[in-house]
């Protein structure tokens, strides 16, 4: 048996991954237990998945996901109470059945708004009344501020400005408690045009008392890219703004941007690029322990290299679906990563 990724890092902050309901048994559940002291869902508790319909749930894969995480005593992420992504269409139909962007009488776009705020209250009482001894930290909402520039010109933000955002917290707050974390989770929170956007919106929520405890860095990075020093910056903005940080998606990918080169199969991918990699996440564990203090968290976008959403990713680009991020390879073996970050 190797040494534990969560063991290793216990007195600095969880280990996590993020997991799909049947990735819980055999060689990954062994891992999981093994290594994780935290876990996600990856998919199985986004709007879409627990409340297709309005007022139908599924619960089956959440639920299942908890009871994982309750038996091996782990701490649960929430993923996510609010996203633009993977969110039903009927939460934005009025109640004739027409897309509430396109209302135009200001009247209706009133009753528009109070229901589709509504709509995301209930969501968002009924999924916390229901976890909330078992989660530990939320995801209250997810990807709010546009790459361009300024807030993402969502459905929500169309109807109802960034008052979704603040109904969120509050709402997620009232339910589940002062003993919960609510965290605003987004990506290339490295950039600075966008880290600025995010810490700008941010600090005027918590001047108007919104209840956001951290920011969750997604971290879907490449080999070179951002910088460390860009990454440090970002983490010590928000602890200035007396906040926690949480690294909550993390995954090195060995292309760059677009990733329009990528290798036909695993068997291609050259030994250096494992070692490269294993450079970037030496580099980075040792940032992440250093401000171990402002970190809580970090938890990889997945186990293994036999499943991740990157693949996705490198084939519509490249026509082949290869990546390999993480510090397992495709059959679980560690890779040199592993040690890296091990050691
Ligand atoms: O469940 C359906 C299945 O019924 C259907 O047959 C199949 C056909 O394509 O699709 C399945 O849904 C897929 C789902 O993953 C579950 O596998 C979706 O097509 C696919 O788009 C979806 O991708 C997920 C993606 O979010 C959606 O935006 C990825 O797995 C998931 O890793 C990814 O995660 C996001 C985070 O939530 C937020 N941050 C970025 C991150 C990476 O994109």
């Amino acid at each position: 048996q190797v040494a534990s990724l969560a063991e290793r890092y216990e007195s600095a902050f969880d280990i996590g991954a993020a997991v799909e309901p049947y990735q819980l048994n055999g060689r990954q559940g062994k891992i999981l237990k093994h290594h994780y002291n935290s876990i996600v869902a990856e998919n199985a508790m986004k709007p879409i998945s627990l409340q297709p319909q309005e007022g139908q749930w599924d619960w089956e894969g959440a639920d299942k996901i908890v009871e994982f995480a309750r038996k091996n005593d782990m701490n649960l992420r929430f993923h996510t109470l609010v996203w633009h992504n993977q969110v039903p269409d009927w939460f934005f139909l009025d109640e004739n059945g027409n897309p509430m962007v396109d209302e135009i009488d200001a009247e209706k776009r009133d009753a528009n708004k109070a229901l589709l705020l509504e709509r995301m209250k209930t969501h968002i009482q009924t999924v916390v009344e229901r976890y909330k001894d078992d989660v530990d930290s939320w995801d209250v909402v997810n990807e709010v501020i546009d790459d361009n520039g300024g807030l993402r010109n969502s459905p929500w933000y169309q109807i109802t400005g960034t008052d979704y955002i603040k109904v969120a917290f509050e709402t997620a707050r009232k339910y589940a408690g002062e003993e919960a974390k609510l965290y605003i989770n987004d990506y290339n929170t490295e950039v600075p045009s966008k880290r600025d956007d995010l810490h700008n919106l941010v600090s005027q929520l918590l001047d108007q008392g919104v209840p956001i405890d951290g920011v969750g860095h997604q971290a879907h990075i490449q080999i070179d890219w951002p910088s460390i020093e860009e990454t440090r910056e970002s983490f010590e903005m928000f602890t200035e703004l007396g906040l926690d940080n949480q690294v909550t998606e993390l995954d090195v990918s060995l292309y760059g941007w677009p990733p329009d080169n990528a290798y036909e199969t695993y068997d291609d991918i050259p030994a250096e690029d494992f070692e490269r990699q294993a450079v970037r996440y030496d580099q980075l564990f040792e940032l992440y322990e250093e401000l171990e203090a402002d970190i809580s968290s970090v938890t990889f976008w997945g186990i293994a290299d036999n499943h991740t959403w990157l693949d996705d990713r490198a084939e519509q680009y490249s026509g082949v679906g290869i990546d390999a991020p993480f510090l397992f390879d495709e059959n679980y073996r560690v890779k040199p990563a592993f040690w890296k970050v091990i050691d």
